[in-house]
Order: structure tokens, then sequence, then C-alpha cells
């Protein structure tokens, strides 16, 4: 297993070009199995999630293929020929759930593991299941997987979620495309990604209005056609590259980052004294000089601050001059970043969904370990201010959502490397 090896106490200056956002393409390529005619996904982020979801929709018979180095995938499922998403696909990323409501609509039978639950939390699937047995299909829970059929073919209907799931959303809108007559989506996500992949499913011919906000409303149609659509920027990868700066001093302009993709994180970031300038070509980022300040942050669905930045946000809170409490509302284990964060001399305390930060002058390196995406990249971003070697292992994690990090971070200056494992 690799690891990577930060050097604290440089200073960064330089740009990195955000990518695509893997939890945009996650959704968006499932979406070809909507159609028998090709998908072109532009703009794509070169990660090995997608190269999951790629193995998977594979295994169902579609084909995918990647073209100019990762960026370019085209998606075909002309001839589907198993309806079977496996466990052992599943297991490893739970976004696989995301085959469920377009094999649905297309061949009105699926078979979907259940993923299990991983390192932050149970991630049940209750609201995919009532959204779509609300659109008419029947699933029932079998050693397992998730049996499900629509016998009759699926049919619009008025559903109200009790939480604003984003993959219910994106399962639930994918199936209503090809659904029978209308369907209201209340209490809908209204994340940029579920934007996007509205933008594209539009474009597949699809009738979809009120995205991005709470209610979205489908006319089924009778069959959707092929597209090219460009993936959306990474709003997580961008807030996490904003943390950078912050931490280490010094300033950066994110390439492609629009504050608009992260309106609450945008303001939290300025309350703590980092200046946010927007560019021709992006954000700029800037530490002003001395501490960043305390503030609270209380994670919540957009356009609230994002769960996936809360553990980056600590990483930088951990040296504020004064105490801050995290407040995580998404998932029910999301603070394991935080004993890592100890050993490096961060002062922590976790009660619950409650993460109270004294703010201490600087972290101390030390060897820590990634448990999950988005704390592998918290301990790298608390490596880059801190005094002497942070080494992570286990970066497998950090592969599934961040492009080629030392690469990216280095090009500004970071002594950051990798150290292939065995
Ligand atoms: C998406 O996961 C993202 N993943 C997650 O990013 C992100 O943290 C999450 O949305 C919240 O923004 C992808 O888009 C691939 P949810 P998803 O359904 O769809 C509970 C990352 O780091 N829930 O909005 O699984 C669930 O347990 C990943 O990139 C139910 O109770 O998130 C959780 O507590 C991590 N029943 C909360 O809702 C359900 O049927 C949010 O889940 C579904 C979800």
């Amino acid at each position: 297993m690799d690891s990577i090896i930060v050097t604290g106490g440089v200073e960064l200056d330089g740009q990195i070009p955000i990518a695509g956002a893997k939890n945009a393409c996650l959704a968006l390529m499932p979406a070809t199995l909507l159609s028998d005619e090709p998908l072109t996904l532009t703009n794509a982020p070169r990660l090995s999630d997608i190269k999951t979801m790629t193995v998977l929709l594979q295994s169902l018979g579609a084909e995918v293929t990647s073209m100019q180095g990762g960026r370019v995938l085209a998606l075909s499922s002309h001839d589907l020929n198993n309806l079977t998403a496996d466990y052992d696909i599943v297991r490893k990323m739970r976004a696989s759930n995301l085959v469920l409501g377009p094999l649905l609509a297309r061949a009105g039978r699926a078979v979907v593991s259940l993923p299990g639950g991983c390192a932050i939390g149970a991630r049940p699937m209750d609201l995919h299941i009532d959204g779509l047995t609300a659109l008419g299909a029947e699933i029932e829970l079998r050693d397992g997987y998730l049996h499900a059929v629509a016998p009759k073919g699926l049919k619009g209907a008025v559903i109200e979620q009790r939480f604003a799931s984003v993959g219910a959303t994106e399962n639930i809108v994918m199936a209503a495309t090809l659904a029978k007559g209308t369907t209201v989506l209340r209490n809908a996500a209204r994340e940029p990604e579920i934007v996007d992949l509205v933008k594209c499913l539009s474009a597949m011919g699809a009738r979809i209005e009120g995205e991005g906000t709470g209610e979205i409303r489908i006319e089924g149609v009778d069959r959707l056609h092929g597209a090219t659509h460009a993936v959306v920027a990474d709003r997580i990868e961008l807030g996490t590259y904003m943390i950078a700066p912050a931490i280490a001093g010094g300033s950066l302009e994110l390439l492609g980052g629009r504050r608009d993709l992260l309106p609450a994180f945008c303001e939290k970031l300025e309350a703590t004294g980092v200046t946010i300038t927007e560019t021709n070509s992006g954000l700029k980022v800037a530490r002003a000089n001395g501490r960043v300040h305390a503030v609270d942050v209380k994670t919540e669905v957009f356009p609230g601050f994002p769960t996936d930045l809360q553990a980056q946000m600590m990483a930088l809170l951990c040296t504020a001059d004064g105490v801050s409490v995290l407040e995580e509302t998404i998932f029910e284990n999301r603070f394991m970043h935080a004993p890592e964060l100890m050993r490096m001399g961060a002062a922590i305390e976790v009660h619950g969904g409650h993460a109270t930060v004294t703010g201490v002058d600087r972290l101390r390196g030390a060897p820590v370990m990634a448990t999950d995406l988005r704390a592998s990249v918290s301990l790298i971003l608390a490596g880059l201010g801190a005094e002497g070697e942070t080494v992570v292992n286990r970066v497998y994690h950090l592969d599934r959502g961040y492009e080629r990090v030392e690469e990216k971070l280095s090009a500004c200056g970071a002594r950051i490397e990798r150290v292939r494992g065995e």
C-alpha cells in the first residue's frame, strides 16, 4: 500500500486545475443505461472510483471506453446482458447502487447488492426503495440483494422524501425519466451534482424542471437518445485545495473554481480570515497574516456546509486562534480523522455528533492512518502546516477521490511525495 510523506512549513504559491466532479460522474455514468444510444462524458476525473463504476457497467454488458487519458468516457449500453450488480463491486463503492433506478426504468428488473456499511456510517437504502416503490417497482431484500421488478413498467407519482438524500434523488429522477406520466419529487436533494445530472438527462431528451430546488418535476418520455455532456467541476476537490493555503500560508488559484458551488463553505472560510477572490480563471485563495480565527461549523444538505469538507475544515481549525465546534449532522460516524489529528498534537474532544477543537500553535508531523476518502486528505492538509514529517498510510482511500494530489500540491511548492508500498 502506498504512503504519502508531507514535510510541513512551506508556503504555497501557484495554480491547481480542478477536475470534473467524482460525485457527478458516478451518477452520470449509470445514465447510459437509460438509452441504447451512445453517451459521451467529457472533463471526467481520473479516479479509481470511476474505474470501479466502469467495471460495474461493463459487467452489465455496457461498453465503456476511456479516451484522452481518462478525460473522456464513451459509454453505450445497447446490449445489456446482465441485470445484477454484484456484492463484490457494490461493497467497494456505494455509488454502485445508482444503477438500480436506470436498470428498472430501462429493463423493468434489477438485482443490486446492498452496499453494506462503510467507515462513515450504515448507509441504508430505505429512501431509494421508498421512492422507486412509489413509482411502481416491487423491491424485495433477499440474501443481501435488492431484487427489484417493475412488471407493468414505472408510473409517475408524487414522492416526498423524509430526507434530501443525494443518491436516492438521483435514482428516483433517473427512473422517472422513462416512467409513464408525471413524477413530482419533494424534498429533493439540491446539490450541484443533481443539477449536472439533470442537465445531462435533459440533453438526452428527458423532460425535467426544478433541479436545484427542493421540488423536481419529471414528465416521463418513451425513450432517451444519446448525448455529450461535460462533467461539472468538483466542488469538494475545490474546497479541499482552498483550505491548503489557509493551513500552509501563501496563496493558490483554483482553476475552474466557482463560488456558487460552495456558498456556505466560502462564507465560513472567509470568517476564519481567509481571502477568496474571483479571477477570470477561477478562485484565488490566500490566508491573511497570522493564525486563522476559530469558527463553528454545522454540516447540512446543500446549500449548507458540505459534510464532505468537514474533515478538511477540522484540519484547518486545529491551529485556529480559539475554540471551534464542528457538528456533523449527515453521517453518524464521520470524525475518524480526529484521533489521527490528535496524534499530530491537535486538541479535539468528540462527543457524538459534535467535535470541539481547541486551536494549538502548530501541529507536529507523525505517522497517521487514512480511514476514508475525506479523512485521508485532511491528514495531508494538516501535514502541510505541521512541523516535520507526516506519513499518511493507506492512501488508496485518497486515490478514490483525488487526482494525483501529490503532483498538484508539489507543483505549488509543497514538500510532498508518494512512496510506493508493496
Ligand atoms: C453522496 O452519498 C455522496 N456520494 C457522498 O460523498 C456525500 O457525503 C453524500 O452524498 C452527502 O452529501 C456520491 O455522490 C457518490 P445521501 P449518498 O443519500 O448519496 C442517509 C464522498 O466522500 N440515508 O445524501 O450516499 C445516509 O445514511 C462521499 O465523496 C438514509 O438514511 O448520501 C446518510 O446518513 C461520501 N437512507 C445521509 O442520509 C437512504 O436511503 C446522507 O446520505 C439514503 C441515505
